[in-house]
């Protein structure tokens, strides 16, 4: 399947309320049309909805969305899943009108992660307001929401099989990081437009969830703003102080959402030509991004041995 981007992503939350102030005060997002049930969506651009927050009783990923071209892409991506045995679960009317799109089909990954394929979000030329004063906007569109890392405890050969034969993502590079927990890993990163990665996984041993999910400004002042309000308030957790990672020009730092996950907040990110040579940086960081949280998000668990 060809993917062009990370579309959207949902999310349950007992504190799915705490994302009414949160999204728009640290971020500038847009608080959408509330759900029937309650659930928070918040906007990045003309879209319906990039992020959705639904009431829930733990902290844990619903979906995450993956943007096809259109209905011809769509038809041929469920074949697709179907003939490769990821069974996909195709959503009913009331499904699509819930997720504001034309079709979507519902699958999980080797770990079980939920993943979603879904063609014709709505959207409404002009509309997009942000939460707060912003410098520039978001960077979204067509090249999407940004990026979503699982930790998994181990990257199989199925689990690249996956990324890069059924997703049919292009993979962007890997390097080696020191985790929350001190231990060394080597997650690796995936791509499926110009933006340098859409989809990560770490491998971890015993260790399983999402990690972080990554938004991105045009403009830097807006994520220097970030920071500044981020040490001003006590119920903001940094977890990664600013920095750039070395493969990457993105400028950004981490923070700890309502729900528990971590969200990176950067600008200047690379656009990657067509003719991009995967390089192998050294070092994980080019400056900053020093580990400053307790340990792992908490989305992210021990599972059972
Ligand atoms: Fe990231």
């Amino acid at each position: 399947m060809q993917i062009h981007a990370l579309g959207y992503l949902g999310f349950e939350s007992p504190r799915y309320e705490q994302w009414l102030t949160f999204g728009p005060e640290v971020f500038g997002l847009q608080i959408g049309e509330r759900g029937a049930d309650g659930t928070v969506h918040l906007r990045m651009d003309d879209r319906h909805r990039r992020l959705s927050i639904h009431p829930g009783e733990e902290e844990r990923l619903a979906y995450v969305g993956w943007e096809l071209s259109g209905k011809a892409a769509f038809t041929e991506a469920v074949a697709e899943l179907e003939a490769k045995g990821y069974k996909p679960d195709l959503g009913s009317s009331q499904d699509c009108a819930n997720r504001q799109v034309q079709g979507l089909a519902r699958f999980a990954d080797p770990f079980g992660f939920p993943h979603e394929i879904y063609y014709g979000p709505t959207f409404t030329a002009g509309s997009f307001l942000p939460g707060k004063p912003m410098a520039g906007t978001f960077v979204a569109g067509t090249d999407g929401v940004g990026h979503v890392v699982f930790v998994v405890p181990e990257i199989t050969p199925e689990l690249e099989e996956f990324t890069t034969g059924v997703l049919g993502l292009e993979h962007f590079g890997g390097w080696t990081a020191t985790t929350p927990d001190g231990s060394i890993s080597g997650p690796q990163f995936y791509r499926c437009n110009p933006r340098t990665h859409c989809l990560g996984y770490v491998g971890v041993p015993g260790m399983k969830g999402v990690q972080h999910i990554a938004l991105e400004s045009t403009h830097l002042d807006d994520v220097g703003r970030a920071w500044d309000l981020v040490q001003e308030r006590d119920d903001i957790p940094v977890t990664v102080t600013l920095g750039r990672h070395m493969s990457d020009t993105l400028i950004s730092f981490y923070m700890r959402s309502p729900t528990g996950f971590d969200i990176e907040f950067g600008a200047n990110g690379e656009l990657l030509p067509d003719d991009f040579v995967q390089t192998n940086p050294s070092t994980s960081e080019a400056w900053g991004h020093k580990f400053v949280a307790d340990g792992w998000a908490p989305t992210v668990r021990r599972i059972a041995p």
